[in-house]
């Protein structure tokens, strides 16, 4: 068996313990590029079946290669960004020309970039009294109606060291919160800048489509801690994604640097 092969055996052995489906690569390009071919994958296939594709992504560094790739990579100009809305899973407190926003990042790197109607585009009203219920309310009124379509089509989430996702915090409130979709976030394990503004667990595990994007060494003891079941939603938040909805799909994409098992 070549090496990579055993490393590969040995990586989905020691990640066994994740929930849903796991996609691991030796090379975080080639892992991005899986994404992206998934993401329109299914923004295609929702637009089967309805007119919108509603797409959540996340801030931070791990997903600038992706939407670098999304925007100059001929392979990935299909993405119907004409029939997509942008939302955000989180925002930094601070407006959307500082540095710290998430949005500036993704009309950075996206939105300025990609064929997306500017009503199409959601950002995050991250210093605006109120704003939590704003932002619920414009999803409420632009996702679909039907009993069961109150649903994102598809989120992108990081996860910090920590084991944090979206701006859900080790032992921070929204971690608690079972119904408002959008929540602030303050306290001491709120990694800098704080005050935040975060998608709920309610919001995120009703998705159609949960990807969890987790690349470099950095990240790999959080891994591991969850592959050995610490499954602690306070102390390890990115437990608590367990989509709801029978149909509905989470994938783990793992480059090997950041999986247990891998060169060890
Ligand atoms: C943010 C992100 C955050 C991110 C993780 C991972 O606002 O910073 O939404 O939740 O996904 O912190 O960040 P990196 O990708 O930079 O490691």
């Amino acid at each position: 068996m070549d090496p990579t092969e055993m490393d590969i055996t040995k990586v989905r052995e020691a990640t066994r313990a994740l929930r849903g489906r796991r996609v691991i690569m030796a090379d975080p390009d080639e892992l991005i590029d899986t994404v992206a071919a998934h993401l329109i994958e299914a923004a295609k296939q929702r637009l089967g079946s309805d007119d919108h594709f509603h797409l959540a992504l996340s801030g931070g560094s791990t997903p600038l290669n992706l939407y670098r790739r999304l925007v100059i990579d001929p392979r990935f100009r299909a993405m119907p960004w004409q029939q997509t809305h942008l939302w955000q899973v989180d925002e930094r407190c601070v407006d959307h020309d500082n540095e710290l926003s998430n949005f500036r990042m993704l009309r950075e790197y996206l939105v300025d970039h990609v064929p997306i109607p500017g009503s199409h585009i959601h950002p995050m009203p991250a210093t605006t009294p109120g704003g939590e219920a704003q932002y619920e309310l414009a999803l409420r009124d632009l996702l679909p109606d039907g009993p069961d379509d109150q649903r994102l089509d598809y989120i992108l989430l990081g996860m910090g060291s920590d084991g944090h996702t979206a701006s859900l915090f080790p032992r921070s409130d929204p971690l608690c919160e079972r119904d408002c979709w959008i929540a602030t976030v303050d306290g001491p394990t709120v990694a800098p800048p704080r005050p935040r503004m975060t998608m709920t667990f309610p919001l995120i595990n009703a998705a159609r489509e949960v990807a969890i994007l987790v690349i470099g060494e950095k990240k790999r003891a959080a891994i591991q801690h969850i592959c050995l079941a610490d499954r602690d939603v306070q102390r390890m938040p990115i437990t608590g994604v367990q989509p709801s909805h029978d149909d509905a799909e989470l994938i783990w994409y793992l480059d090997h640097a950041a999986s247990p098992g891998s060169g060890d």
